[in-house]
């Protein structure tokens, strides 16, 4: 049939659309193509060419439309159509019986179960609207997450809109689903990010997550994705009674639906399915980490209710971690950022559940004796999920010769100190001048939850500090470009960058100050309390320094002082021990020195308190008010947490005009700062920022990293 087909373009674009879509179903869903693909690939150009031709024929749901996008800016946060919950899992059988036993307690010995693979992909909410597409969103904190609808139309196996030839489609369906990447499909990917020198993810499961979060869905329609959908987290209009009745309405939608799941009656047949689901896991093109059993009657689940984190009536049935065996190289002694000494086992390389290992933390002196773990050895391996991969034993070879038992050197590697034995544990006490603990400090100086220096990872902190650039972690700030450019692997763009990401963090949050310095036992949750506590960094150090010298309050009994740090215990999560470990760190002489420095080169802003209407916001007052005075005025913005500056510049977020005001209003006309009356500010002051128009700071969230690129899967990190 031709463009001048009875019915003309508008007809036959309605033809190759439908019969595009039958074809990519048969495809995609069912693996059963029934035409070639050259003959799909003409359908295809004929629709192309016929929608270039008749702009007016192109339907959102075309199968042209699905790399149509421009890239975002940032993804839109949207809440899920119902939460989308965890579920509650265990590698051992113990808890999966009782979870049976539960289910027949509070229904009875009359149920069934289905058993499904574990997809190990990333998570997503699927929304059809009138059997349309109309939303994609990754699961996020299980309330909301990212609409990634964009990404999602780019998968070929999403229809873009539901079948109805044997059931009609919802108004509203939502769907939970889980997309993966075949193994195959993953090595491939990998292969090409290699090639042109980009880090490769380092299993599938980050791949998948790590590809639908491209800005650019042209990106994403280049990633090999798939999905299967499992589950209806709500519909309007009758839901199927059962999980199997579910899962074929799933199909006869056209969605895909793994092909693996099916009833089981009891916990004995359950462990049969994971059996034989376990044997066949590396013939699999998928990666599962285990099963998960669900009540199939979906009336009997509202009776047994659910958690706020996972339904009661389902349970993730877990694969135990995976084990391999490889020969232990050497043992290296790694100095981390605190001192504590680590040593790090090198291994041949060994594949475990598609992470390439080559290196373990074998923790402290006292645990590779208690191993006896010797270089050369042969070792068993684990590693499950992402965590860390562990050395778990050594592996006997009788007649073979083995090492000396391996002993901590008594200097430390990095800078000669003579170690210091605390325990089990080993400590360079050349806390700032050991060049590996000063690259250590500077990285987490730098580091995302601290002041976030883009640019300053691992490698750089290393090599400013081999260079000899910076020797002192103070001197970070001192940087130059011109010097930077000088060193090996800094071009004059990478130089400037960081030199201009340094200048940024000299303004920070003061929880990330405090994270940022290192002090032991702070990490970021601590620090935030400490900042919302102490509102300044120095109220939180004359906590720390209080105590013994200086005896604290009325709790202390007359006469005796209060232990050093007491004050810190009153922060949530502080206890006595915690208090007193970060009240000695700051005494230190060298510390106190360079935190001195640093807070001459930082400036740490306390957190909004509550009732901070105004946190954040520069207001600058000119001309008479009537209802107040200007230092009135200036008083009440300050106390809703806004500052009240003297000269207008972009950073101004509001100018406020009164009677007979001064060039400061030119200037903020000059500049487009909003400017208020007195109307505006008492509504400014009464109802916050939201009463009026937005002011013009819309700043762009940060573009989304890859989740998940593997940096080193395996890279120890000290205590
Ligand atoms: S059902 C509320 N079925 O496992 C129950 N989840 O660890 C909804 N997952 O976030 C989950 N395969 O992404 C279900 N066949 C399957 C699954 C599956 C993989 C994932 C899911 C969930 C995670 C929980």
């Amino acid at each position: 049939m031709s463009e001048s087909s009875p019915g003309g373009p508008e007809r036959r674009a309605r033809e190759l659309r439908r019969a595009l879509r039958h074809h990519s179903y048969l495809y995609y869903v069912r693996n059963q193509p029934e035409i070639s693909d050259e003959r799909f690939d003409e359908l295809f150009r004929e629709l192309k060419a016929l929608e270039a031709s008749h702009a007016e024929l192109v339907t959102p749901d075309s199968p042209t439309q699905r790399v149509g996008a421009e890239p975002l800016d940032a993804f839109e946060t949207i809440e899920h159509t119902a939460p989308m919950l965890s579920l509650d899992s265990s590698a051992d059988v113990e808890p999966l019986e009782r979870f049976d036993e539960r289910m027949r307690r509070a229904l009875g010995d009359d149920i069934g179960y289905v058993v499904e693979p574990k997809l190990d992909g990333a998570s997503i909410e699927l929304v059809y609207e009138s059997g349309r597409l109309s939303r994609a969103v990754t699961r996020g904190d299980g309330v909301r997450g990212e609409g990634v609808t964009e990404n999602i139309r780019t998968i070929q196996s999403v229809p873009l809109r539901l079948r109805t030839a044997d059931r009609d489609a919802p108004p509203l369906l939502a769907l939970r689903a889980e997309i993966i990447m075949r193994v195959g499909d993953f090595e491939a990917l990998n292969a090409r990010l290699l090639e042109s020198d980009r880090p490769p993810f380092a299993n599938p499961r980050n791949a998948a997550a790590g590809s639908l979060r491209q800005l650019d869905p042209r990106i994403t329609s280049a990633r090999p994705l798939d999905i299967y959908v499992y589950d209806i987290l709500a519909i309007d209009g009758r839901p199927p009674a059962t999980q199997r009745a579910t899962l074929e309405a799933l199909r006869e939608w056209g969605l895909p639906v793994n092909e693996r799941c099916r009833p089981a009656a009891d916990v004995g047949e359950i462990l049969a399915f994971q059996a034989e689901i376990e044997d066949g896991r590396d013939d699999l093109e998928y990666e599962i980490d285990g099963i998960v059993i669900k009540l199939d009657d979906i009336a009997a689940r509202d009776e047994v209710g659910e958690t706020s984190h996972h339904p009661r009536w389902a349970f993730a049935f877990k694969f135990p971690p995976r084990k391999e065996v490889t020969r232990l190289l050497h043992i290296f002694p790694s100095v981390g950022r605190t001192g504590v000494v680590t040593p790090i086992a090198f291994m041949r390389p060994v594949e475990l559940g598609g992470v390439t290992v080559s290196r373990a933390n074998l923790h402290n002196r006292e645990e590779v004796a208690r191993k006896d773990i010797r270089e050369g050895d042969r070792v068993r391996v684990q590693r499950a999920g992402d965590v860390i991969p562990q050395v778990l034993e050594r592996i006997d070879e009788p007649g073979r010769e083995r090492a000396e038992p391996w002993v901590m050197p008594a200097e430390c590697p990095s800078c000669g100190a003579l170690l210091e034995p605390r325990g089990p544990y080993t400590f360079c006490p050349n806390l700032f001048a050991c060049p590996a603990q000063l690259a250590g400090r500077i990285q987490h100086l730098g580091s995302r939850h601290a002041l976030d220096i883009e640019g300053l990872g691992e490698e750089t902190a290393n090599l400013l500090v081999r260079q000899g650039v910076i020797g002192r972690v103070p001197e970070l700030f001192e940087l130059e470009a011109t010097k930077l450019v000088e060193l090996e692997g800094f071009a004059e763009k990478s130089a400037t960058n960081l030199v201009r990401a340094i200048a940024e963090a000299r303004t920070t949050e003061l929880a990330r100050f405090i994270y940022g310095l290192g002090i032991p036992e702070i990490g970021v949750t601590v620090a935030r309390e400490l900042a919302s506590h102490f509102l300044s960094f120095e109220a939180f150090r004359e906590a720390a320094a209080a105590g013994k010298a200086a005896p604290a309050g009325d709790e202390a009994p007359a006469g005796e002082e209060a232990p050093a740090g007491e004050a810190l215990q009153e922060v949530d999560g502080i206890g006595p021990l915690m208090a007193e470990q970060i009240s000695a760190f700051l005494a230190r002489p060298e510390v106190s020195a360079v935190v001195d420095e640093l807070r001459s080169c930082v400036e740490p802003v306390p957190p909004p308190r509550a009732g901070d209407t105004l946190a954040g916001l520069r207001i600058v007052l000119t001309g008479g008010l009537e209802s107040m005075s200007r230092s009135e005025a200036g008083k009440k913005i300050e106390a809703l947490g806004a500052k009240v500056t003297s000269s207008v510049s972009r950073q101004t977020s509001y100018v406020v005009a009164g009677e007979n005001p001064g060039r400061k209003l030119e200037r903020a006309q000059t500049l487009g700062v909003e400017i208020l009356d007195e109307a505006g500010l008492l509504r400014l002051l009464s109802d916050g920022p939201g009463a009026l128009s937005p002011p013009e700071d819309v700043s762009a969230p940060d573009e989304a990293p890859e989740p998940g690129a593997a940096g080193d899967a395996s890279a120890p990190d000290a205590p």
